[in-house]
């Protein structure tokens, strides 16, 4: 069997004259250089945002200042010691504690950096590039921004050569997103536009019908910008939305069956159990971060085609989840018949003619 995927180091690509090629080019050989790409290698440097790991595992963030200093309960150590450092480094405090010296990783960045709004997890911000196809080059709009976790992600997939146009009603959460985007990037970003507005207004005024690849929804009441998104998704593009809850997941699908534009959405949530790695004792670790969000996508449909129907019919007796009285075929579950019910009650010996 032929492997599909040799290691480089099993093929390594050879030149005519038979001089093999690096595998790896040099930065200096990349005709230009990715934006956040140089913020993200060589030492350490004033002004940037290091993750220090002290000996218990816990983490700290401290932007280095020429001149400043980390003061802990045992000792410090001068930010100069770190400037100019390898990452990877070990700083040591006047008491003698070793604190390991890193840069954030995205995922890290994103669950220590200051924060307004709620921030999408790394877990979920995975999924959502993954789940909503964003490519390099595409074309993506994002609203609302909050603390702007999420438009990290959606930054790095797209690009310097796509576009992520945020939308975000608050000014003041508009800012501090900004703030969190140029400081991971070491500047403003070439592919990312900010505008502070309600979405359904502004996103005809920022995308032509058809022009946007991918929109993506993190905010309360997503269903109520259908009319306005469906307008701008090319077709084929794809809606992603986070939403906390079910019973916004469910609002959400039956607008979006019911608007018609649209294929069948599907659903899903994305659990993380981290692992306990010690010697023997190697199991799921104790706690996990138990739930953060829904996501819910769903592709546009070509112009005036509707969507084919479902194989599976909604179970019977379904209604949309607009009615304050549910029944349990409202959420589907199957009838049961009162047959089944009376041969249940005789096979547990509570039939209707049992004695207390
Ligand atoms: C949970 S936060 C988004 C967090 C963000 N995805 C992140 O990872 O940092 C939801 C944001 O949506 C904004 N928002 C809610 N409805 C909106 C709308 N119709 N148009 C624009 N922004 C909206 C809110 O102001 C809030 O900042």
């Amino acid at each position: 069997m032929t492997d599909a995927n040799p290691t480089p180091t099993e093929t390594p690509a050879t030149t005519d004259d038979a001089t093999p090629r690096a595998l790896v080019r040099p930065v200096a050989d990349s005709a230009a250089e990715a934006t956040g790409a140089a913020v993200r290698r060589g030492p350490f440097r004033a002004g940037e945002r290091v993750q220090l790991t002290d000996p218990k595992g816990k983490l700290h963030t401290v932007v280095l200042k020429e001149g400043g200093q980390f003061h802990t309960h045992r000792g410090y150590f001068r930010h100069d010691d770190v400037i100019g450092a390898p990452e990877g480094s070990v700083v040591v405090t006047t008491s003698g504690v070793e604190y390991l010296a890193l840069r954030p990783l995205l995922s890290d960045y994103t669950l220590s950096m200051p924060r307004g709004a709620a921030v999408v997890y790394p877990k979920d911000a995975g999924q959502i590039v993954a789940m909503a196809d964003i490519f390099p080059g595409a074309r993506v709009i994002e609203a609302g921004v909050g603390s702007g976790a999420l438009t990290l992600s959606l930054l790095r997939a797209v690009g310097d050569s796509g576009s992520v146009h945020s939308i975000e009603r608050r000014e003041d959460f508009a800012q501090i997103a900004r703030g969190n985007v140029e400081q991971f990037f070491g500047g403003p970003h070439p592919a990312w536009s900010l505008t502070v507005g309600d979405l359904a207004p502004t996103l005809p005024l920022v995308a032509g019908p058809g022009e946007v690849d991918r929109v993506v929804l993190d905010m309360l009441a997503p269903w109520e910008n259908i009319d306005e998104v469906h307008t701008a998704l090319t077709p084929g593009g794809v809606l992603v939305c986070y939403v906390a809850t079910t019973t916004q997941l469910s609002r959400l699908a039956e607008d979006l069956r019911s608007h018609g534009g649209f294929g069948e959405p599907e659903a899903f949530e994305t659990m993380i159990r981290g692992w306990h790695l010690e010697g023997l004792a190697v199991r799921p670790n104790h706690r996990m971060v138990g739930h953060t969000g829904f996501l819910l996508t769903v592709r546009r449909m070509a112009d005036g085609v509707e969507a084919p129907e479902r194989k599976r019919r909604p179970s019977k007796g379904y209604t949309p989840a607009t009615t304050d009285d549910w029944s349990p075929e409202d959420v589907g579950e199957r009838p049961v018949s009162d047959k089944k019910i009376r041969r249940v009650r005789r096979d547990v010996g509570r039939g209707p003619d049992a004695e207390d």
